[in-house]
């Protein structure tokens, strides 16, 4: 008899516990392969919202889950490696947000997905790279508190008439990719476009041709005529551009794009995540319940 392979029983697990596995763009292409549904922050959280599963193996980083579980209080949230964080989101805490409220007290606090519950529960209203000037727009009042990416903030900031009051954080992986590089790229691929993920630098945005969420670029890959581009993003995302787009060519902008947070989660910490039921993410009601209702007023908007 043919010897069950690792994910022949992780398809078993799946059926016992009736869970489903979820992967962001960026993991690892063996765990984007496993995956059920694969995707940007928005699109998880949505599949995360409407999945009739009663267990969500999460791939991705801790925000993502609470997200998750944000959503879908009933289900059990699991991921694989507890240690994958976003450094991003653990640049804020929600004390020194409510610090910065109590500077502008007319500001409307927009908060960055990237963000732990206790700071999405002391926002009004949480947006991801895709919808992040809609949201901004969407809101009542000129000003707008905007955490805690800088670079997405300023991004922002060129799509709206509101004052954004931004938090000094930052992706360290999109901050690896430089003007310089696109540069190199564009000499040696004069041909290509050119598409960056919103959490990059100024400079970096002003040589793109299109600034998309995850998501977004692979929605853009397969439309555009053009048949070579440039990505700035974290190289995990290249992996399911070239599977769905075979004929077309894509180059990384810096192969150094990498978030070691979204490759801790492996096929074999999947399947030892399924049979052990752990890591469990659970956020506390008191948190859920105001965090959800920055998260529904998100998904309203869109
Ligand atoms: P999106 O997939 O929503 O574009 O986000 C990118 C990211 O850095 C997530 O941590
Ligand atoms: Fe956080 Fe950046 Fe990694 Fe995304 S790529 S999880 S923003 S550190």
């Amino acid at each position: 008899m043919k010897e069950r392979t690792l994910a022949d029983k992780i398809r078993d697990l799946k059926k016992l516990r009736n869970a489903v596995i979820v992967a962001h763009n960026y993991q690892r292409d063996e765990v984007q392969d496993i995956a059920d549904y694969v995707g940007d922050s928005l699109g998880l959280s949505q599949e995360a919202a409407k999945s009739h599963a009663d267990v969500i193996v999460f791939c991705g980083v801790h925000f993502m889950a609470e997200t998750a579980s944000i959503l879908s209080p009933s289900k059990t949230i699991l991921m694989p490696d507890l240690g994958a964080g976003c450094p991003m989101a653990n640049m804020i805490t929600a004390e020194s947000l409510r610090t910065l409220k109590k500077k502008h007290p007319e500001a409307t606090v927009v908060c960055y997905v990237n963000t732990t519950a206790e700071v999405k529960a002391e926002s009004d209203i949480c947006c991801t790279s895709s919808n992040a000037v809609k949201v901004v727009e969407s809101v009542e009042g000129s000003e707008v508190i905007f955490v805690p990416d800088k670079y997405l903030a300023h991004y922002v900031s060129t799509k709206t008439k509101k004052k954004i009051i931004p938090w000094n954080g930052y992706c360290p992986t999109h901050f690896r990719i430089l003007p310089e590089h696109i540069l190199t790229q564009k000499g040696l691929h004069p041909e290509a476009e050119v598409m960056v993920h919103p959490e990059c630098t100024p400079p970096v945005i002003a040589l793109a041709d299109k600034v998309l969420s995850t998501g977004g670029m692979c929605k853009y890959a397969k439309e555009s005529k053009a048949s070579e581009i440039i990505v700035g993003t974290e190289i995990g995302i290249l992996h399911r551009l070239r599977k769905e787009n075979p004929n077309k060519k894509f180059y990384p902008a810096s192969e150094s794009a990498i978030c070691p947070n979204m490759k801790l989660a492996t096929v074999e910490k999947v399947f030892w995540s399924l049979e052990n039921m752990k890591y469990v993410v659970k956020v506390p009601d008191d948190i859920r319940i105001s965090a959800r209702n920055a998260v529904d007023k998100m998904l309203r908007v869109l």
